[in-house]
């Protein structure tokens, strides 16, 4: 079943998934019928919905995480309706949430944040370093930008950021605590100049990425990426975190 569905878009799944649960649940109403006599309330009718579209959709392949969604969805319909929510708030909150997650439809990259155990991972990476031109690709709301460019040994440090939201934050921030950010597509960058490139992406860019930074980067540099490996390319170190969620750094060493 997770193979069928993998070919169509997400959204598109999560949809489908709605209408199972909705099938579903019309037939567990009716043989509720049997024992409890209707009417059921609202609410509760709701929330099976939303539960049942959610694991649903873990069967046909959706990511776990789109259960938040799935039940989400039902409940705000639910709410949006009971209290008559004027419709411009949603368009308003779907063009915010857009403006801030930009690249998660086209790039398949949400907006999540390094935390502070992995800067100070990127920093003893650094201190090994004289002078170093660090760049971070999709530098979300600039605080790697920042951080790096408080190292004595960092000379420069720049990112790229193109969703509207983060990159006018990150603008703002680096304006008043160093560090350069850029409106610029990650595929458009020029990763030569680079000593230190750090990537906190996703898995599904890794391969064409690892492509750029082979194409481009020169020799003493290194690539850095949190979380995601490049796939079936050994890293020259694997740093393990003692975080919370045992981040692990790849680090590829370009000869
Ligand atoms: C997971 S966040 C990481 C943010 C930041 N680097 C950090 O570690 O805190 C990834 C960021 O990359 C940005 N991004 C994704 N694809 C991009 C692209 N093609 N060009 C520029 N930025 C991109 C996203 O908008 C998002 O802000």
């Amino acid at each position: 079943m997770k193979s069928f569905f993998s070919r169509f878009p997400k959204i598109a799944v999560a949809l489908i998934a709605q209408a199972f649960a909705l099938v579903l649940l019309a037939a567990l109403v009716l043989v509720a019928s049997f024992f409890i006599a209707p009417p059921y309330p609202l609410w509760l009718l709701v929330l099976v919905q939303g539960f049942l579209a959610a694991f649903i959709s873990c069967r046909m392949g959706l990511p776990c995480w789109w259960r938040i969604i799935q039940i989400a969805l039902p409940v705000g319909l639910y709410f949006g309706l009971t209290y008559k929510v004027n419709s411009w708030w949603a368009l308003g909150i779907f063009i915010v949430l857009w403006l801030v997650f930009f690249n998660a439809i086209k790039e398949r990259v949400p907006l999540y944040l390094t935390n502070s155990t992995t800067r100070e991972a990127l920093k003893k990476l650094v201190k090994r370093r004289r002078k170093v031109r660090f760049l971070d690709l999709g530098a979300g709301l600039g605080g790697n930008v920042v951080f790096m460019s408080q190292l004595p040994n960092v000379m420069r440090s720049d990112g790229v950021e193109t969703a509207p939201i983060p990159y006018l934050l990150a603008r703002f921030f680096t304006l008043l605590r160093g560090g350069h950010i850029y409106a610029m597509d990650i595929w458009n960058t020029k990763l030569e100049y680079y000593d230190v490139v750090y990537a906190f992406l996703s898995p599904e860019p890794m391969e064409k990425l690892w492509q750029k930074v082979s194409n481009e980067m020169v020799s003493g540099s290194v690539f850095i990426s949190n979380s995601f490996a490049v796939p079936d390319v050994e890293p020259s170190e694997v740093w393990e975190l003692s975080d919370s969620r045992k981040t692990k750094l790849y680090l590829y060493h370009i000869q």
